[in-house]
C-alpha cells in the first residue's frame, strides 16, 4: 500500500480518480469539508472574527468566508468590519493593508510564509534610486508592495482602480510601480500622461504566452477571453475583456449567449465564476486545469490552517507605527477613488 510520501499511481486504485475534460490528468480525490467549515463559522462567532478571503484562495476557503473578492473589495470589506479580529486569507501584503487600515484590530495571516513575489520585486532602496532618477514624478504603487514602499509612495491602486487613480493625480508625470505589465495597460488607457513604468512583474502571470492562449481558443473559437491586467501584452491584446479578478463576474453577464470563457488568471478565480454561472464553462487559459496559472503563496493556507489561526490567533501582524502612518496615506488617497468602469 502507498505510503504518503509515495506518489499514487492512478491506474492502480479501485476507484479511478475523476480526470479533467481537456487534459486528462487525474484531479484531486474530493473532500467533504463541512465539517471543518462549520467549525470554522462556529469559532469565529465565539470570538467575534470576520474572515476575509482573495479569489485566488482555495474554493472550501472562499466559501466559508464571510466575503471573498479582489485587493480593492478586501480593503474595502475590512474598514467596514465592527469584528475585533480579522483572519486574512490572502498573502502577506493584503493582511498588513488591512492591519495599517485598521492599526486596533488584531490581524492573523493563517500561514506567515503567504508573501507575494511580485511585492518582493520592489525595495525601498530600489525604490529610492528610480525616485532619484524621476524626481518631478508622482509614485503610483499597485497595492501588491510592503508597507515600507507603500510609505514612500504618493497614492496606491488595485487592478480595479488603476486607471481612475493616475487620472485623479495632478502631475502628469507618473511614476508606476512595481509591475510593469499592469504599467503598460494602464498606461494605454491614460496617454495624457507619461507613465514610466517599474520592471516588476507577477510570475504566475507572466509566464503566460499569447500563444499558449490563441492555442486554448483554438478548440474552442466562440470562448470569451478575460484577462487580468498583470498578464502581458500579448496576452492583454488576444483578451475580450481585461480587469481585476472581480471584476471578471460581471464582465461574463456581459456575454449572456457565450458558452465558454477563457481565463488568463490564477486559476483560484474559476471557483467564484463556476459558483455565479453554474452553466457556463470557465477554462483556465493554459489550456490544462491551472497547473501553470497558479500562485504558489495564494495556495500556502489550507482550512485546517485558518481553524488553528481562529484557535490559537496565529499569525498576528504588525506594523512600526512610522511606516503604518505613511502607508496608510497612500491608502486612504487610494480608497477616495472610485473603481474604474
Ligand atoms: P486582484 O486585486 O485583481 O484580485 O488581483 C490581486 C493579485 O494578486 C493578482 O495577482
Ligand atoms: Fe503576488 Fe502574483 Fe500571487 Fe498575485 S498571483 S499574489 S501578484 S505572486
Amino acid at each position: 500500500m502507498a505510503t504518503p510520501t509515495q506518489p499514487v499511481d492512478p491506474s492502480t486504485l479501485k476507484t479511478p480518480l475523476p480526470t479533467s475534460p481537456r487534459c486528462n490528468i487525474p484531479s484531486a480525490p474530493k473532500i467533504d469539508w463541512t465539517p471543518m467549515q462549520q467549525e470554522v463559522r462556529r469559532v469565529a462567532k465565539e470570538k467575534n472574527a470576520v474572515v476575509l478571503a482573495h479569489n485566488y484562495q482555495l474554493g472550501e476557503i472562499q466559501d466559508v468566508a464571510d466575503f471573498a473578492g479582489d485587493s480593492l473589495g478586501l480593503a474595502l470589506q475590512v474598514q467596514e468590519t465592527d469584528a475585533d479580529t480579522i483572519v486574512f486569507c490572502g498573502v502577506h501584503f493584503m493582511a498588513e493593508s488591512a492591519k495599517i487600515m485598521n492599526p486596533e484590530k488584531r490581524v492573523l495571516l493563517p500561514n506567515l510564509s503567504a508573501g507575494c513575489a511580485l511585492a518582493d520585486s520592489i525595495s525601498p532602496e530600489s525604490l529610492e534610486e528610480w525616485k532619484e532618477r524621476y524626481p518631478d514624478h508622482t509614485v503610483v504603487t499597485y497595492i501588491n508592495s510592503s508597507a515600507e514602499v507603500k510609505a514612500m509612495s504618493d497614492i496606491c491602486c488595485t487592478s480595479a482602480n488603476a486607471a481612475s487613480v493616475i487620472r485623479s493625480i495632478d502631475n502628469d508625470k507618473i511614476l508606476f510601480t512595481p509591475d510593469k505589465n499592469l504599467g503598460n495597460w494602464v498606461a494605454k488607457q491614460v496617454p495624457e500622461k507619461e507613465v514610466v513604468i517599474y520592471d516588476g512583474c507577477c510570475p504566475t502571470h507572466d509566464v503566460l504566452r499569447g500563444v499558449s492562449v490563441e492555442k486554448t481558443k483554438s478548440s474552442m473559437p466562440e470562448a470569451i477571453i478575460i484577462a487580468h491586467p498583470e498578464c502581458r501584452e500579448d496576452v492583454i491584446e488576444a483578451a475580450h475583456e481585461v480587469c481585476s479578478t472581480s471584476a471578471m463576474i460581471d464582465r461574463v453577464a456581459k456575454y449572456p449567449d457565450a458558452k465558454t470563457f477563457i481565463i488568463a488568471t490564477e486559476w483560484g478565480i474559476i471557483h467564484q465564476l463556476q459558483k455565479h454561472y453554474p452553466d457556463k464553462e470557465f477554462v483556465s487559459a493554459d489550456g490544462c486545469i491551472g497547473c501553470r496559472l497558479h500562485c504558489p503563496y495564494m495556495k500556502m493556507i489550507d482550512l485546517p490552517m485558518v481553524l488553528n489561526s481562529l484557535h490559537e490567533g496565529f499569525y498576528e501582524i504588525t506594523v512600526d507605527d512610522d511606516v503604518a502612518a505613511g502607508a496608510r496615506k497612500s491608502l486612504e488617497r487610494m480608497l477616495a477613488v472610485p473603481r474604474d468602469n
